[in-house]
């Protein structure tokens, strides 16, 4: 499906003085460009293959994520795995990281409660992302959630009409968009959980496709 001109302008593809992933993330690491840095543990850059084909976008760490330094290792990033495994999509092939790259939160007790990032924390994070992927050159971007298409797409498309379409925006990398994991991890009905689980799965499988040909 194509609907370019239905998109706007997509994440700019940033041009950064660094030739590997790893020169990113090192330069990352000092990374200020809004507050959330302030409360993090740490910044979670992306990982996996520098010659990822299909790269997975999220929204940003969590819990488990900003104390390990590692994308999609928590609860989320378990059911990501099981639904790759069943779309045969190996996670090896791809390269797995975040809108956000620092953890945001409200703290609950002993306990640091996920917060959504803002429009403001997405766009400035989107410089990163932008540089990930002008290094990464994929073939496909799959953008796992609302700010995962906030990031790539910007404010026009919205998440519920584009699931599951492969969008072609202008000097960028086609964009699959699906929900995000975490979000079959609150739905309460077994049935309707079981549905979207389905369609996230075939979701993943078609970007498998789209990276096999
Ligand atoms: N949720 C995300 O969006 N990213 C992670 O890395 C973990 C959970």
């Amino acid at each position: 499906m194509n609907i370019a001109a239905s998109v706007g302008p997509a994440l700019a593809l940033e041009i950064a003085d660094a030739e590997s992933i790893a020169e990113l993330r090192n330069q990352a690491e000092g990374c200020s460009r809004c507050d959330l840095y302030r409360n993090a543990t740490q910044i979670v850059f992306g990982e996996g293959s520098g010659k990822a084909e299909i790269v997975l976008v999220g929204e940003q760490p969590g819990d488990r994520e900003d104390l390990t330094g590692k994308p999609f290792v928590g609860p989320a990033g378990q059911l990501l795995d099981h639904c790759l495994d069943e779309a045969r999509l190996d996670r090896k092939r791809c390269y797995v990281t975040n809108a956000v790259k620092h953890f945001k939160f409200t703290p609950r007790g002993k306990r640091r409660l996920h917060a959504k990032p803002n429009a403001g924390e997405i766009r400035r994070c989107a410089w990163w992302l932008g540089a990930e992927l002008n290094i990464l050159q994929p073939k496909l971007v799959v953008a796992l959630g609302a700010s995962a298409v906030y990031a790539l797409l910007g404010p026009k498309v919205k998440l519920t009409p584009a699931r599951g379409h492969i969008l072609q925006p202008a000097n960028h990398p086609p964009v699959l968009v699906t929900i995000h994991p975490s979000y079959l991890l609150r739905i309460r009905d077994e049935a309707e959980r079981h549905r979207l689980r389905l369609e996230f799965v075939s979701d993943l499988h078609k970007a498998a496709e789209f990276g096999a040909r």
